[in-house]
């Protein structure tokens, strides 16, 4: 998509207050707001191209960045923090080779970000999996142990498959 073309765009108008289901849109279509889109966006809703992006990047539903067909969200409110989160996210990252400054996994199979309170403290520290077919898995009282488990069992479920070998 070009900034000359918003082909997606069309049922959000020109409205400046349509802009959160304009990125809703893209992300949706596209897997991620790519620059091209940002641009896109600011010039038919008519926004600065920088208040496009800023809510594009403040918001965890959005990305700017193609995501992984896993996409692993590890809460860092302060209940799960507590609990051992951080340890968790580093964990998390160790073992599917995510670099800092980096989210997604090489193979493309798995994004790992952070994400403020998901309101379901009383089960932290709490990581939740969106899946390919848009449902969610909540993982409560996460660890190393429970969370090794659970990308065993989504490798296996990415060969079968056949997104990876
Ligand atoms: S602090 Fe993690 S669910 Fe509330």
């Amino acid at each position: 998509m070009t900034a000359a073309e918003p082909k997606h765009l069309k049922k959000e108008g020109t409205k400046p207050k349509n802009l959160i289901q304009a990125l809703k849109t893209i992300q949706q279509v596209e897997g991620h707001v790519s620059p091209e889109s940002a641009r896109a966006i600011a010039q038919q809703l008519r926004v600065p191209y920088s208040e496009v992006f800023s809510v594009a990047t403040f918001y965890h539903l959005f990305s700017t960045e193609p995501l992984g067909k896993y996409r692993i969200y590890v809460c860092t409110g302060i209940t799960c923090y507590i609990k051992g989160n951080m340890e968790n996210l580093k964990y998390l990252k160790s073992v599917l080779g995510i670099k800092d400054g980096h989210h997604t996994s090489s193979d493309g199979l798995f994004t790992v970000k952070e994400v403020s309170c998901l309101s379901c403290c009383s089960h932290a520290p709490v990581v939740t999996v969106h899946m390919p077919d848009g449902t969610k898995r909540i993982v409560g009282r996460a660890n190393p142990e429970v969370l090794q488990k659970m990308i065993s069992e989504l490798r296996h479920l990415a060969r079968k498959k056949g997104w990876v070998k």
